[in-house]
């Protein structure tokens, strides 16, 4: 059964003051909160058995590579990956992104061709744009539709033998979008080209079985799934994996050094130089086991909830823009009132003690496309309540009377 306010519980964040009211955090887009659980197996770590993995034979050092190597795990079972050396742990998406843009420097040339669209996040543009800079191969991007959706027909005509690789995400960040990566991903293969999704917004939100979607990389953050910052995983096909260089030099990433030659390690570790984040991959299946326990059916359902709510009462508004209001989005939404700057607007619910993002929240291309400044943004999660929605209602007509 699931019982928002029951789970609300486990956020001890979500019972803090700010500017005197009570936190109403809509901002989830940008990172989502903590539960106890997640905060409990990071300081566990550090209290029990924090220690170096796969490099000691003591007792904390197995229980530490253990743990992190469980979570390994945990992220092959719930992303329906089929080996645990396919996972690469990375310090977010931004970090696996330019592990394959980097690797595939050896492979592209003049006359290849990559994919991009419109909808994506400045980390999943500006990594192959400096790929592009390094090896003359030439960037195309897929326009974007008025109601926030890409288009598709234009995708279609795009692909074509020189086009080597496609770059989308799931979700957009900005504007909610939920693209139909299983077409894009059919008509890349179609067309003998590869496929990188970046997960980042899209594995927060919904479930997703890499296997059946046959995509070629994927890449996600742990801190939007209510695991801790500065982790996540990259996962890829086995084969390409292989014969992609390594993409930093260090200790645990070998299989042998001597001055004259070295070797890499095997899969996963030849992508793992350095000391991990281990506290926070361990934590990250924590959080993995946490969003599982409330089921992500429940949270699907529950915050399509929310975002028709909001919608609604949104949209009753004087003068509301809402950009991307289309069928097939999560729970964020982008928008204006009037003329008045998002900076101004998110400035006074800042003043109520909301949080929402505002500007252009690392997707340029989306506002010119838009010819808008920026947007306010409003992103639920699944510990988020209707009450709180009236609550950010409220206080936009204040703040939109206060404006003028
Ligand atoms: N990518 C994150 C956002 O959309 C930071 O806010």
């Amino acid at each position: 059964m699931f019982d928002v306010y029951k789970i609300r519980e486990d956020f001890p964040i979500l019972g803090r003051k700010v500017n005197n009211t009570d936190l109403v955090y809509f901002d989830n887009a940008a990172t989502s909160q903590t539960p106890n659980q997640v905060i409990d197996s990071i300081s566990n770590y550090y209290k029990k058995y924090n220690s170096n993995i796969h490099r000691g034979l003591h007792s904390l050092s197995a229980e530490a590579t253990s743990q992190y190597e469980e979570s390994r795990s945990k992220v092959r079972e719930h992303f329906g990956i089929s080996q645990n050396h396919e996972v690469i742990f990375t310090s977010g998406t931004t970090h696996g992104i330019n592990i394959i843009s980097s690797g595939l420097q050896s492979f592209l040339t003049k006359k290849d061709e990559i994919i991009v669209s419109a909808m994506e996040h400045h980390s999943n543009i500006v990594p192959w744009q400096m790929l592009c800079e390094k090896t003359g191969t030439n960037l195309k991007v897929i326009p974007i539709n008025n109601d926030g959706t890409l288009n598709i027909e234009e995708y279609k005509s795009m692909l074509n033998p020189n086009v080597k690789f496609v770059f989308v995400n799931h979700v957009s960040n900005t504007l909610g979008t939920i693209n139909p990566i299983e077409q894009i991903i059919e008509l890349a293969h179609k067309n003998k080209s590869k496929v990188l999704i970046d997960g980042a917004q899209g594995a927060a939100h919904l479930k997703i079985n890499l296997m059946e979607l046959n995509v070629d990389y994927y890449v996600a953050s742990a801190h939007k799934l209510c695991g801790p910052t500065g982790v996540g995983f990259l996962y890829g096909k086995s084969e390409l994996l292989k014969s992609l260089p390594a993409y930093q030099g260090g200790g645990e990433m070998i299989s042998n050094v001597t001055f004259e030659k070295t070797e890499y390690a095997d899969l996963p570790h030849k992508f793992e130089a350095g000391t991990p984040n281990i506290a926070g991959v361990i934590a990250f299946g924590t959080a993995l086991d946490y969003m599982n326990s409330i089921g992500f059916d429940n949270i699907e359902n529950y915050e399509k909830e929310l975002l028709e709510y909001a919608t609604e009462k949104l949209k009753k508004i004087d003068g509301v823009k809402i950009y991307g209001d289309n069928k097939q989005k999560i729970s964020v939404i982008s928008f204006n009132i009037g003329n008045h700057h998002p900076s101004d607007i998110g400035s006074i619910l800042d003043q109520f003690g909301i949080a929402v993002r505002t500007g252009q929240h690392c997707t340029q291309p989306i506002m010119d496309f838009y010819k808008i400044p920026g947007t306010v943004r409003a992103s639920f999660s699944f510990y988020n309540t209707k009450s709180e929605i009236d609550l950010f209602i409220d206080a936009l007509l204040k703040a939109s009377k206060m404006l003028g």
